[in-house]
């Protein structure tokens, strides 16, 4: 048995058996020559012995007598193989991006290198494609849902991920080793911005070949808001058989309003949408209907140029005054809430308890995979998509991070991985 080289951070050999396998061992306190990571490097003859020491720390202390004999004779002989243990605890790392505190916005975002989790019962490992970054991310560091989430810190943020799947737990049923998917990741483990992440496949879909990881990646948390508030709350049919509607979408160029106009098209409706003049022409090429400009003075009274009430309006944007949505809204209209204050539920609540017949509708979005499956097949069909505001490699977090916080993107925001 050859060895090839030596891995001076934990002292281990990498070796040539006769049968031309690459081995690495790794030696103990007590002399035994472990054997590790055999499934990893015995197709991988090319691995360096560095490459494989950053992706794997063994948690032991070694006897550097053994370990400096070896490397002095150059060879090691069976004899020496005392035992060997696949029993050894490891760690394989992977890149990620985390912050350790409250607030700091893009400047508190860390490089590190973390253990690459595993999956539970329920749920898959994957080897990142693609991410999407939503507003809910910069919020929850800046204590939006302050003490809940973060759990803990360090955290790992972003929920929405694509990729290909490494590993599956014992109970799931739908995926297999291989398998290219699209999920939401729990906001209390967050995680996905990392090389590999892990989710529920409760909350996974299958991602057809023909439809790109970042197109999938804008799709978790965007797209199942819009198309919840849309289906669920609202009530449109989206194969357009229910009776028509007077829709108003505000913030219609961003990551949600961009889908629910296209959804909202899919049913009967008649979309009026606001957005900022440089963006006029994309959101009609969405299928919005009516387009005003939300820094003009009818954009700020959310006054549709056709003169129509809206029976529901898709509110994106932030934060505004009860008085003008009323006055706009139809008989029995809903002003769908996406970013709900204790103001919006105080009023929700009261509403319901008088029965006014005009409502504000808090909402928050329910992770559910047919939800997601569901909008992975209309882009399949070509019936909506995402439009990709910017693209950034894991390295540039902190750029997409302040992008994010800007507000002013065009569609999403895509982490790249490739
Ligand atoms: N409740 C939930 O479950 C849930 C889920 C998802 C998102 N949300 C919330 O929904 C909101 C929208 O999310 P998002 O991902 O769509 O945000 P986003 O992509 O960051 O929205 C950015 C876009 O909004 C436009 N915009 C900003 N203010 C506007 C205004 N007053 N009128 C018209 N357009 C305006 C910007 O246009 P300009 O560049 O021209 O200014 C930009 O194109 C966020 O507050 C988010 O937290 C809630």
């Amino acid at each position: 048995m050859k060895i090839l080289g030596f891995a001076s951070d934990f002292e281990g050999l990498l070796c040539r058996t006769h049968k031309n396998d690459i081995w690495l061992f790794h030696i103990s306190m007590q002399g035994a020559l472990l054997m590790l990571f055999v499934p990893c490097f015995h197709h991988k003859p090319q691995c360096s012995l560095v490459h494989c020491c950053k992706l794997h720390r063994v948690l032991y202390w070694c006897r550097t007598d053994l370990w400096q004999s070896c490397k002095a004779s150059g060879s090691i002989h069976y004899s020496q193989l005392f035992t060997f243990s696949l029993t050894v605890k490891m760690e394989r790392l992977m890149l990620a991006v985390q912050y350790n505190a409250y607030d700091g916005g893009a400047n508190a975002l860390q490089h590190v290198e973390v253990p690459i989790p595993s999956p539970n019962k329920d749920e898959i490992l994957i080897k990142m494609e693609a991410a999407s970054i939503n507003p809910l991310d910069w919020k929850i560091q800046k204590r939006i849902l302050w003490p809940i989430l973060p759990a803990k810190f360090p955290y790992i943020p972003c929920m929405d991920v694509a990729g290909e799947v490494m590993e599956v737990g014992r109970g799931v049923t739908k995926f297999k080793v291989g398998d290219k998917v699209v999920g939401l990741m729990s906001p209390f483990s967050g995680g996905g911005l990392a090389e590999f992440a892990v989710i529920k496949e409760s909350v996974t879909a299958s991602r057809p070949p023909e439809i790109s990881a970042s197109e999938c990646a804008g799709l978790p948390i965007a797209g199942i808001t819009a198309l919840q508030a849309l289906s669920q709350t609202i009530g449109i049919k989206l194969d357009g058989s229910g009776e028509r509607k007077n829709i108003l979408v505000t913030a219609a160029s961003g990551g949600v309003g961009h889908y629910a106009v296209q959804l909202a098209k899919l049913g009967n409706t008649h979309v009026t949408a606001t957005c900022g003049a440089r963006n006029i022409e994309f959101v009609k090429s969405l299928g919005a209907d009516e387009v005003i400009d939300y820094k003009t003075a009818e954009g700020a009274a959310l006054k549709s140029p056709s003169g129509k009430k809206y029976d529901a309006v898709i509110h994106c944007a932030n934060e505004f005054p009860w008085s003008i949505f009323e006055t706009n809204l139809s008989m029995n209209g809903k002003v769908v809430d996406l970013s709900p204050t204790l103001g919006s539920v105080m009023n929700f609540a009261l509403k319901k308890l008088t029965f006014p017949k005009k409502q504000l509708v808090p909402l928050l979005l329910l992770p559910k995979g047919g939800d997601l499956q569901y909008l992975v097949d209309l882009v399949k069909q070509g019936k909506i998509r995402t439009v990709i505001d910017s693209k950034y490699p894991i390295t540039k977090a902190k750029d997409a991070w302040a992008r994010c916080i800007d507000g002013h993107a065009t569609g999403k925001i895509i982490f790249d991985f490739h």
